[in-house]
């Protein structure tokens, strides 16, 4: 029952270095279960989600050891390919074991994900691929349960760049037998960092991070080591964060070729942009322009940079239109930027934003990773005090947002309330 209490901060000064990539290191940790021994995987965030996927592969028969700045991951011949309830439903990104459990073992029972706060998230496009390498899946008492004796290469054409579904078939098509052509395929920088995974382990794959990859199933492949990228993301937040408070940070350990939508639009906004060798600096002064966005797959404007931006263009300048195209239930955070002031109003998947003068400080809770991100964004820049609840979802994404944020010199601490039962 944690919650932060966030206060106006002025200027943030200094400089912060992210994490590895949550939607790289959760793939990378499923992939270990492609082959038998120790796999090190390095910069794994310390985050809620990664200690959940550990659960997961520990159910299935693996062992996660967190040491010396390290991930091990040791999985054994024998494996339960099982992904129970309890653990897909506190993190749907569970679901990336399938593709490795049917290559591996040729058997996965993983709980059906269901809906979340972004809406309705099918699985569709999953299945379908998984099918087309001859998996045949059943559906009852609310698992989805695949069986294949030897996955057979084949060209799939996903009917939309799914990212995970990319994740799920790239990691199944590795051990098929014969080639494997995945066009549509997610281009995201997460994908090719899985992939590049993959070939170290002795998969052999071509033209991971285009919509046209090309996979040549291997018998087996071994455990290797491997660094995660930075999260984008997290990189996004502190960028954000700077635009919105004014000041100067250097945002270490970025990438910004990855991140080019995003700069892009911060620049158009209004704040100062340096590409620097594996980081970024950004200067602001806190007065920031409208701008319009839409949200595409990769390369296009990341829908996990959405929430933070809107936090920011609720207090630019003028008018801005903010379009979700990937998720169309991803707005609720809207209602509690409006609880802070915001003169935001919906239709349909837009998001029609006024520039307000100021936000006021309010008790807003947190629905999602980015949403909870994007309500202390808000809190840093609103009159008085904004506390913000369900910072558990936030804690899932974000390792020590709190900490990284006092640093900058950010006004926000993190409480521990505690609760009786009557
Ligand atoms: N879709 C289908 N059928 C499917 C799969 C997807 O219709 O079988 C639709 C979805 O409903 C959505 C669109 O395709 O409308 C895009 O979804 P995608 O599958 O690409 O998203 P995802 O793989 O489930 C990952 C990230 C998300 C990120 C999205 C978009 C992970 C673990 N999650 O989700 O990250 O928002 O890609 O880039 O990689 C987060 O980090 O907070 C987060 C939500």
């Amino acid at each position: 029952m944690d919650r932060f209490v966030v206060r106006p901060s002025g200027a943030l000064r200094g400089s912060v270095r992210v994490e590895g990539a949550k939607n790289s290191a959760l793939k990378l940790m499923a992939a270990c279960l492609l082959c038998e021994g120790t796999s090190r995987l390095r910069e794994i965030p310390d985050i809620a989600d990664v200690a959940i996927m550990s659960e997961v592969l520990e159910a299935i028969g693996a062992e996660v050891v967190r040491a010396d700045g390290q991930l091990s991951i040791t999985t054994p011949m024998a494996l339960t390919p099982i992904a129970p309830y309890e653990l897909v439903e506190k993190m749907r990104a569970s679901f990336v074991v399938l593709g490795p459990l049917l290559a591996r073992v040729g058997h996965a029972k993983v709980s059906l994900p269901g809906g979340d706060d972004f809406g309705s998230r099918p699985i569709d496009i999953h299945l379908h691929a998984l099918g087309e390498l001859g998996a045949k899946f059943t559906s009852e008492h609310g698992y989805v349960e695949g069986r294949a004796d030897r996955l057979v290469g084949a060209r799939i054409a996903l009917d939309f760049p799914s990212h995970t579904a990319t994740d799920n078939v790239l990691m199944a098509a590795v051990l098929a037998k014969g080639s494997t052509v995945i066009e549509n395929a997610a281009r995201e920088p997460e994908v090719l960092d899985l992939a590049n995974f993959l070939i170290a382990m002795g998969a052999q794959i071509d033209g991971a991070g285009t919509s046209r990859i090309e996979i040549q199933g291997v018998d087996e492949l071994h455990p290797t080591e491997h660094t995660c990228i930075p999260d984008r993301i997290e990189a996004a937040t502190y960028l954000i964060a700077t635009a919105m408070c004014g000041g100067a940070i250097k945002v270490e350990r970025a990438i910004a070729t990855d991140m080019d939508m995003l700069l892009e639009k911060l620049i158009a906004m209004g704040v100062e942009i340096e590409r620097l060798p594996g980081a970024i600096r950004i200067g602001s002064e806190g007065r920031l322009h409208s701008i319009d966005v839409a949200t595409l797959p990769y390369p296009g404007f990341a829908t996990d940079y959405k929430p933070p931006l809107v936090a920011a263009l609720s207090i630019a300048d003028g008018v801005s239109i903010a379009s979700e195209n990937l998720f169309a239930g991803r707005f609720r955070y809207i209602d509690e930027l409006r609880r802070m002031g915001a003169d935001i109003r919906t239709e349909g998947h837009h998001a029609v934003i006024r520039g307000v003068p100021a936000l006021s400080g309010a008790q807003v809770r947190a629905p999602d990773i980015r949403a909870g991100a994007a309500l202390v964004l808000a809190g840093l820049v609103a009159d008085g005090e904004t506390i913000v609840t369900g910072v558990e979802h936030i804690d899932r994404g974000y390792f020590d947002i709190v900490g990284k944020l006092s640093n900058l010199g950010a006004d926000i601490t993190r409480e521990f309330v505690e609760t009786r039962g009557q």
